[in-house]
């Protein structure tokens, strides 16, 4: 390792190196550089050059034969990149420099010129943008697939119940294609947000320059056109210095992998002996090195645990943000790593979830049996005396009454005869059993939303009419 006072002698000047007379040491120089993290956007950078080129072409800054140089020079830079052949040296401060370099010296002069009417800072503004609606897209497909996972558990266990809980205590039985479709509405507002942040990027810096705009005769539009963008932006000074949309992104990572974490945690507890509700598959469960018998819901807990990183991304942005006056400066660099990682992490953990729920196996059985203790059907005993006259306050105290003693007794409600009900309330006649069959007990939730097994079969052909229509806003956008 260098040592940090040790200066280096770099045999090329900087591309500021006009005004400078001393050189960067090597150590400064990599840790001003941004170019380990930002040479993901090549493709976004080449694309944005080719545009601003031929636009500066057909408004007769640049001549037809510099524009063409420009443009196969860039394809040339694109392949090298593509194959691995491509030198990254240290001294390129980023992605944009070191594209740049390697055009001027493979085309000469016509390279110099490409800067014209442009500053790295609507350039690196511009690449962003263009970078974060990919990602975007990329998240999008993502949480369409998981959706897609839970719609398909649900729609193929239509009849399984198990215990809905409040406080982690059992509460009333739910269908658990019920709780499955709950996640899929989760991850439908997550696709909502992501494309809010497809939107808030889908506007043009280019043409900003530094901060103020520029002297040349720009044509921004015919920029935004070529580059897909829907608008152009309307002031330099909030072009260059506007990361809302990776704000955006950030926020729409963090709600998703926080919706991740709760489901992960679920099935931690769910494949606990404890519930035993469902078993991972061996390929998504690692064993102990200790202890034989172990099965661990690793990868469920890795994601629950990577959602503290995530949202940790969002709250370092928008302080690095919040000091900054008008327009760029260079913490604004400091933008893309946590973005970048938020969104690789929460496209692992939604590809991870997706097919430990697709293969996961759910315990039927183990369910029921659940759903049948912990007096879950005690809400419906109290209905079944509100039917008989009774108000419902009233009919709360019986039926607690009843709770009490059945405790006592280590018995369910199910197994009370109808005898043994009289004797807490004359109303109880011989349908009263009916009213604690857990079956019917969730039928009867038939209000929109309720996990009625009608109300969920409605629910489920909404979530698919939504997610198709989703399906086809990605592909519309993917032209
Ligand atoms: N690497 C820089 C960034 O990511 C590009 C813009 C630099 N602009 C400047 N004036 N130093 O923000």
């Amino acid at each position: 390792m260098e040592s940090a006072d040790n200066p280096t002698t770099p045999e090329r000047k900087a591309l500021w190196g006009g005004r400078f007379e001393g050189h960067p040491q090597e150590f400064t120089q990599r840790f001003g550089a941004s170019l380990p993290v930002d040479r993901r956007m090549w493709r976004e950078d080449i694309r944005g050059s080719q545009a601003h080129a031929r636009m500066l072409g057909r408004q007769g800054v640049l001549s037809k034969e510099d524009v063409e140089s420009i443009v196969a020079g860039l394809d040339k830079v694109g392949a090298r990149i593509e194959s691995g052949e491509f030198v990254w040296d240290v001294e390129d401060e980023d992605i944009h420099m070191a594209i740049e370099r390697s055009l001027t010296a493979d085309i000469g002069d016509a390279g110099g010129r490409l800067h014209t009417a442009r500053s790295r800072n609507d350039q690196v503004a511009t690449d962003a943008r263009l970078y974060a609606k990919e990602l975007a897209l990329d998240l999008a497909d993502s949480l369409l697939a998981i959706r897609s996972t839970l719609v398909e558990v649900a729609a193929k266990n239509p009849g399984a119940v198990m215990p809905g809980y409040t406080h982690m205590q059992r509460a009333q039985p739910v269908l658990f294609a019920h709780h499955m479709l709950a996640y899929s509405w989760m991850f439908a507002r997550d696709f909502t947000r992501v494309m809010a942040a497809y939107d808030a990027a889908d506007t043009l810096p280019l043409g900003s320059a530094a901060l103020a705009g520029t002297t040349y005769p720009l044509d921004r539009s015919y920029v935004a056109e070529q580059l897909g963008f829907a608008a152009v932006s309307q002031n330099s000074l909030d072009a260059v210095s506007d990361r809302d949309f990776l704000l955006d992104l950030d926020y729409a990572c963090s709600v998703g992998m926080v919706h991740l974490s709760r489901l992960a945690e679920e099935l931690v507890l769910w494949s606990t002996g404890e519930f035993g509700f469902v078993t991972m598959s061996d390929a998504y469960s690692t064993g102990s090195s200790i202890m034989p018998q172990k099965k661990n819901p690793d990868f469920a807990e890795l994601v629950r645990g990577k959602s503290g990183r995530v949202v940790g991304h969002l709250v370092a942005l928008l302080v690095t943000l919040k000091g900054l006056p008008l327009a760029y400066n260079k913490d604004m660099q400091e933008d893309k790593e946590g973005v970048f990682d938020a969104v690789d992490t929460l496209s692992d953990c939604l590809k991870v979830m997706d097919g430990m729920v697709a293969t996961m196996h759910i315990n039927i059985e183990a369910m029921r049996a659940d759903a049948q203790g912990g007096f879950m059907a005690a809400t419906d005993l109290a209905d079944y005396l509100v039917g008989k006259g009774l108000p419902f306050r009233q009919a709360h105290e019986v039926v607690g009454r009843i709770v009490l003693e059945c405790e006592k007794a280590d018995r369910t409600l199910q197994s009370l005869t109808p005898s043994e009900l009289g004797g807490f309330s004359d109303l109880f006649d011989d349908d009263a059993i009916k009213a604690v069959d857990i079956d019917r007990v969730v039928a009867r939730r038939t209000t929109v939303g309720g996990t009625g097994h009608d109300a969920v079969a409605a629910q489920l052909a909404r979530a698919c009419e939504l997610l198709a229509k989703d399906v086809s806003r990605v592909k519309a956008l993917r032209g």
